[in-house]
């Protein structure tokens, strides 16, 4: 059999789609193998989870790192050494330079500082592939181009709750809901320099019926990101 397939995960909450993948793991329905659980924020249930399975955890605290950029003198004196704002300007799609130059560069500087600190912590790991399991944050060009190192390309893989290109961002099944579909769905896709913008590997669609509430989507949705996240690794897994 082939090794296995070296998944680390990033979660910010409660971590469902994480222990899909675990069950899918464990009960070798899938050719992977999770390394380990980062998260930017403490104290959520994923965490637990994925300590429960044995899985090593760590925390970037996102919150912290951007109101200490807030208060910093010099935000400049925070960043790695190795950052190149001309480099990151021009492959960026995630803020608008030119309408809040100010606004957009402390965005870009502020995760940047946070995204070393979770390559620090990535970095110590033999890692096939990225998985976002419900990470709520998105990624600057600095990040993305330390994981996509290797001439195999795309890297970091992403759940998202409404069927791409419809409805990006951080309410998907929300935007379904009041928009009226009749079909929602999800998505796992590659993480590009956009927000939710790379290329689809697996979507999943459900019906809506009338009278159907948000939590009633968010329901049906996820019982169908449990099934496709596995199956969209595993495709990765077998692709290699
Ligand atoms: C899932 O619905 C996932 O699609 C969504 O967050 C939820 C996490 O649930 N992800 C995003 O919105 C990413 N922008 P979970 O923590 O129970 O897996």
């Amino acid at each position: 059999m082939a090794e296995k397939l070296k998944v680390g995960t990033l979660i910010s909450g409660g971590g469902t789609n994480l222990q899909a993948i675990i069950d899918a793991c464990n009960q070798g329905r899938i050719d992977a193998q999770i390394v380990f659980t980062g998260s930017d924020v403490d104290g959520v249930k994923g965490l637990e989870r994925a300590k429960k399975a044995g899985i090593d955890t760590f925390v970037v605290d996102y919150a912290r790192i951007i109101a200490d950029c807030r208060k910093a003198r010099d935000i400049d004196s925070l960043l790695p050494k190795d950052f190149d704002l001309d480099v990151i300007l021009g492959k960026q799609r995630l803020v608008d330079v030119e309408k809040n130059r100010e606004k957009a560069l402390f965005f870009i500087k502020s995760r940047v500082i946070a995204e070393r600190q979770l390559l620090d912590n990535i970095e110590s790991y033999d890692m096939d592939l990225l998985v976002l399991a419900g990470f709520m944050r998105v990624f600057t060009p600095y990040f993305i181009d330390r994981i996509n190192t290797n001439a195999s390309g795309h890297r970091i893989m992403n759940i998202h709750p409404a069927l791409l290109p419809a409805f990006p961002g951080t309410d998907g099944y929300g935007e379904t809901f009041r928009y009226g579909c009749k079909i929602g769905g999800c998505t796992v896709h590659f993480v590009d320099y956009g927000e939710d913008t790379g290329p689809i590997i697996g979507q999943k669609a459900f019906e809506i019926a009338d009278g159907d509430t948000l939590e009633d989507i968010k329901s049906k949705g996820l019982q169908k990101e449990w099934e496709l996240y596995p199956a969209c690794i595993q495709k990765f897994a077998q692709s290699r």
